[in-house]
């Protein structure tokens, strides 16, 4: 089959023109039986090919027909050996990975800045995470990648490690040395897991770092929805074989997946995948140039910074991708997430995210001129209001706590007997839930760390200034879970 062939939606819109009287779910029955206000919004075409895994569908779960075809040929795009279509977003094909590799009691080697999809995979496996330290931005603000040389230092005191896992890019762009992290894990037999949320477009650009199948890597998820053009919660997960097995990825992926598939989801994989591998090249380029000439603007502004190629400087910077515009507002004397809601009301923008110091705005083929005139216009407006307001802003002064230690395994602190305290009595106690700014979504604490007093005051400056802090059960982040403590009886 031809890349520019897409087996699963043309198989799909066949099947609906043929119009078949249909006795099975979804009991909307295309469209007939749903609400007739959301019918007429979201279109016969779209409710027509919400079907179900019936024969001449095939079965996502065992697949034999047209999304075995689907997925082949994203395979051939991706250079997999193997390639699994994810209707649970990225999250379930990076827990599918580490679940392959762990079982109970087994370490694995994984950066402390993942997003808590690879903590729940830890908790549910029962693996015990050896950390790696990431690289801290002092500047910025921010956690990069890790570098070869903590890699190699883990693996040297821990060669019984069940896996490495590597965030590559990360959600603001930077990439390590991957081909070199693959290389020092191979050496040890130990295979390379790649959470690769923010790199589907990698992978069809030269000027773009390593994607994890051209690198070496044994297994990456690959968020497809959120910069390859499918629709939102429609991932992959890529596979070599040697190190894993595809059997057993595809047993894994199937105890985390629904039954229900959402054959739109799995049919906008198959169309994304078909752009990407045609003409992804082109479009990407397009991109690139449009966001280069972005930033050049931006750093024209006074008082903002946007991060080029100057990054590489860093150690854990190996390569960036010029697609995300990383925003420095700190010397506007405001933190990121006041740029985020200054943008939204004044001028009906929304950023990917913010936080205290930056914000984060993504480029891609779906951009032109336009949006990236009206971004650089509202930017400048803000920085000359902030100038006029406080003569000279004082910058912001970036504060990142520390990593709290780990006392006890994420999957003992969560199932352990606990307790609910004052969030401002917490510290010293051993916490039993997760507490994350979303997005990112990388933890602030996961279960087992010991609370301090530096990484509370990190999140009430977050909850101040209006992030969204997440995770404890009290979503008033007023009380949090903590390992119950017994004291000897007076
Ligand atoms: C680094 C990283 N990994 C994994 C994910 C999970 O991806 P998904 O939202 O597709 O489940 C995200 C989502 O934001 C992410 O930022």
């Amino acid at each position: 089959m031809s890349q520019f062939e897409t087996p699963l939606f043309t198989g799909l819109v066949e099947h609906a023109k043929k119009n078949p009287v249909q006795f099975h779910i979804p009991g909307h029955k295309k469209g007939t039986g749903i609400d007739p206000e959301f019918r007429e919004f979201i279109g016969d075409n779209a409710l027509s090919i919400d079907l179900i895994n019936i024969g001449p569908l095939d079965d996502l779960h065992s697949p034999k027909g047209i999304i075995k075809q689907a997925q082949e040929l994203a395979a051939e795009a991706f250079g997999a050996d193997h390639t699994f279509f994810s209707v649970q977003g990225t999250s379930g094909a990076i827990m599918t990975m580490v679940m392959t590799v762990c079982g109970p009691g087994d370490k694995i080697i994984v950066p402390r800045n993942v997003h808590k999809s690879v903590m729940s995979a830890i908790v549910f496996s029962g693996a015990i995470p050896v950390f790696i330290h990431p690289e801290i931005d002092e500047n910025l603000g921010i956690s990069h990648g890790i570098t070869t040389e903590s890699v190699a230092r883990a693996l040297d005191q821990h060669p019984d490690a069940k896996g490495v896992l590597v965030i590559n890019p990360t959600y603001f762009g930077i990439s390590a040395d991957l081909r070199k992290i693959v290389e020092i894990a191979h050496s040890y037999d130990v295979p390379v897991l790649v959470d690769e949320a923010h790199g589907v477009h990698i992978h069809f650009h030269d000027d773009l770092p390593l994607s994890a199948m051209q690198a070496g890597a044994d297994m990456a998820a690959t968020s497809v929805h959120k910069l390859g053009g499918s629709m939102t919660q429609s991932s992959i997960l890529n596979v070599r074989e040697g190190l894993v097995s595809s059997k057993r990825v595809q047993s894994i992926l199937s105890m985390l997946t629904t039954t229900s598939t959402s054959y739109l989801l799995l049919a906008s994989l198959d169309v994304a995948r078909k752009r990407l591998a045609t003409e992804g090249r082109d479009l990407i380029s397009k991109t690139i140039s449009l966001a280069q000439s972005m930033r050049k603007r931006i750093n024209e502004i006074d008082r903002l910074y946007c991060v080029g190629p100057e990054i590489l400087k860093s150690k854990a910077a190996f390569d960036y991708d010029p697609t995300k515009l990383i925003i420095s507002v700190k010397n506007l004397g405001i933190p990121g997430y006041e740029v985020e809601k200054w943008l939204r009301e004044r001028h009906n923008i929304e950023v990917e995210l913010s936080d205290l110091y930056n914000i984060l705005c993504i480029v891609t083929p779906g951009d032109t001129e336009r949006e990236a005139d009206i971004l650089i216009n509202a930017l400048r407006e803000l920085a000359e209001e902030c100038v006029e307001e406080a003569g000279k802003p004082e910058p912001l002064k970036v504060f990142l706590p520390d990593i709290p230690l780990l006392a006890l395994t994420p999957r003992d602190a969560f199932y352990s007997e606990t307790e609910v305290v004052p969030f401002e009595e917490s510290e010293g106690r051993i916490t039993a839930e997760f507490i994350m700014v979303y997005p990112p979504g990388i933890p602030i604490f996961i279960p087992g760390e010991i609370i301090t007093k530096e990484n509370l005051l990190y999140i009430q400056k977050n909850l101040e200034v209006g992030l969204p802090v997440q995770g404890p059960e009290d979503d008033q982040i007023k009380k949090i879970r903590v390992i119950k403590e017994y004291k000897a009886i007076k």
